[in-house]
């Protein structure tokens, strides 16, 4: 085996698959804020694959809501042109495209003026009884979240919430991040959301938990008796996860110098990420009790005090540099952004799991704007063999086996070995067994978002965030920014792997990031 060697053959001489086969049943979907970004780029080309995959059998409608003067024909032709666009799968023929685009319906309206809302509800009542189906609704609230309490409330006053999340006649409302912006803004759209909907009608999406490798977490680690063994103090010497872009805020001053890193991206997908790679097993594959292990995990993590903090958290902000090439400007050289601006474009912090399974262990997580490449990627790194034989052979350094998770680009999961060098000496090398998610299945992997929606339809939580993770999430968060501004801001070069705080925080516990 050689560097970048064979991929792992998927079917075995024991195969078996296991398939949980679902189907949508007869629904409606709602979307607001269905004239925006969000809806043509991601949501409606979702759906359209869903629906060319069989996923989405007869009946179902799509019915977006939003200010401006559409009508249902020219939401149409507005969403046929971000299918050419978007779809994952292209569009096969135009037939089967209309086709699709027949399930979809405009309502214009505000969503602080009830007007707008009985136009809605006669539509989707007209709509299921045209069809014949019950009155399962889902809401996409592809909306900033300073509207979902209008929305909710103005649903509420038209009828169009039942309690319900099961059974026939159910309404389920998926809420996009970010949810909320500390512990306390988190309860109250909570709040918000808990007085129209239960709970377990509430469908938080973070569409980093729609990948596939993040799936694969999961049953990478319970589905194999392999790894579940050694995922412990025991055998794990520490745990990075990188999330890196390569690309500024672009436009986005707007929203991102007032979040910043830390929130934007720590408390969001990397703690996600985070709880999947530490959580307990959970007793079965389900939303409740892979949940309930996400909270108790994040409830585990042990935070540094005020004076420790500067030993486990760096904040920094890039400097121009070049970045694949290119040269890029200072951030606070970006559009919009405060000449003054303290916001951070890079998080570096180390986090201790106060568990049996995880005592002494290190989370190193970092993530970073204009870094040199688009890359996220978990690196489980074990420990070297307790007694070592090699070094008489004049072989004295033997690399960690390292297991990597490859969320983006290229999904895929890679685990580095030593191996003899062929030859009369003793040289051991590390090498790669590979397995690439494109190559090893020869299928696209479903979009996201895909996923996702297709879960909420069929009522399955397992990926979406639930309340109590979220504000455990915050708790964190809330923490550090406590202290935020006690911590120096460090800067790195745009195109640079970040500053040097991020390289003496592993450095301090003789240790390094990986290469990525
Ligand atoms: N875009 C993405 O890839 C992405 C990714 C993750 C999360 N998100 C989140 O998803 C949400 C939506 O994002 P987006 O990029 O789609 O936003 P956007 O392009 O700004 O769209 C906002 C939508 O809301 C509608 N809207 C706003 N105020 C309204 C009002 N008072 N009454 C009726 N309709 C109103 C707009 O309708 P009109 O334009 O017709 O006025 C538009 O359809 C945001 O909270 C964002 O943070 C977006």
């Amino acid at each position: 085996m050689t560097e970048n060697a064979s991929s792992i053959d998927v079917v075995n001489p024991f195969a078996s698959r296991f398939m949980r086969t679902r189907r949508a049943g007869p629904f409606a979907i709602v979307i607001f804020g269905a004239t925006g970004d969000l809806t043509a780029r991601k949501l409606v080309p979702a759906l359209f694959n869903l629906y060319l995959d069989g996923f989405l059998p007869e009946p179902f409608s799509i019915v977006g809501f939003a200010r401006r003067d559409w009508t249902s024909e020219s939401f149409r032709n507005a969403m046929s042109k971000a299918l050419d666009e978007f779809s994952r799968q292209g569009s096969p023929d135009e037939a089967t495209k209309s086709k699709f685009l027949s399930h979809l319906k405009y309502v214009r309206g505000e969503f602080d003026q009830p007007e707008g809302f009985e136009r809605l509800a006669a539509t989707v009542r007209k709509n299921a009884i045209d069809q014949q189906r019950p009155l399962n609704l889902l809401f996409y609230l592809a909306t900033p979240p300073s509207a979902f309490e209008t929305i909710t409330r103005n649903l509420n006053s038209v009828n169009l919430v039942s309690r319900q999340a099961d059974d026939d006649n159910w309404t389920r409302v998926i809420v996009e991040k970010p949810f909320g912006h500390s512990l306390e803004s988190t309860w109250q759209l909570n709040g918000t959301l808990h007085a129209a909907f239960r709970e377990e009608q509430v469908y938080r999406i973070d569409h980093y938990l729609g990948k596939e490798t993040v799936q694969n977490i999961l049953v990478f680690r319970l589905g194999n008796s392999i790894f579940e063994p050694l995922w412990n103090r025991r055998y794990i010497d520490s745990i990075q996860i990188t999330v890196a872009e390569s690309i500024g805020i672009g436009n986005r001053a707007g929203y991102f110098d007032t979040a910043g890193m830390l929130r934007d991206m720590v408390q969001s997908h990397m703690m996600q990420v985070f709880t999947l790679i530490a959580m307990e097993p959970p007793a079965a594959f389900d939303p409740v009790a892979i949940r309930d292990e996400k909270a108790k995990v994040l409830r585990a993590v042990r935070l540094p005090d005020a004076e420790q903090l500067g030993d486990h958290v760096v904040r920094a902000q890039y400097t121009s540099g070049l970045v694949g090439g290119e040269e890029a400007p200072a951030y606070l050289q970006e559009p919009d952004v405060p000449s003054e601006s303290e916001t951070e474009s890079y998080v570096a912090l180390r986090l201790a799991v106060d568990n049996w399974r995880w005592s002494g262990v290190p989370f190193y997580l970092r993530t970073g704007k204009r870094l040199p490449k688009r890359v996220t990627d978990v690196a489980i790194v074990f420990k070297t063999p307790p007694h070592y034989i090699f070094d008489q052979s004049g072989c004295s350094d033997l690399a960690p086996n390292v297991l990597r998770l490859r969320i983006q680009p290229h999904e895929g999961i890679s685990l580095s070995l030593g191996a003899k060098v062929p030859g009369q000496a003793v040289e051991i090398t590390p090498v790669r067994m590979e397995f690439d998610y494109d190559t090893s299945f020869g299928q696209s992997s479903p979009e996201a978002y895909e996923r996702l929606i297709l879960d909420a339809i069929t009522g399955d939580a397992t990926l979406f965030a639930r309340a109590d993770e979220v504000e455990q999430a915050w708790r964190l968060i809330d923490h550090i920014r406590r202290h935020w501004h006690t911590l120096p801001l460090e800067q790195y070069a745009a195109g640079s792997w970040g500053p040097n705080g991020a390289e003496a925080l592993v450095a301090r516990e003789d240790r390094q990031w990986v290469r990525l």
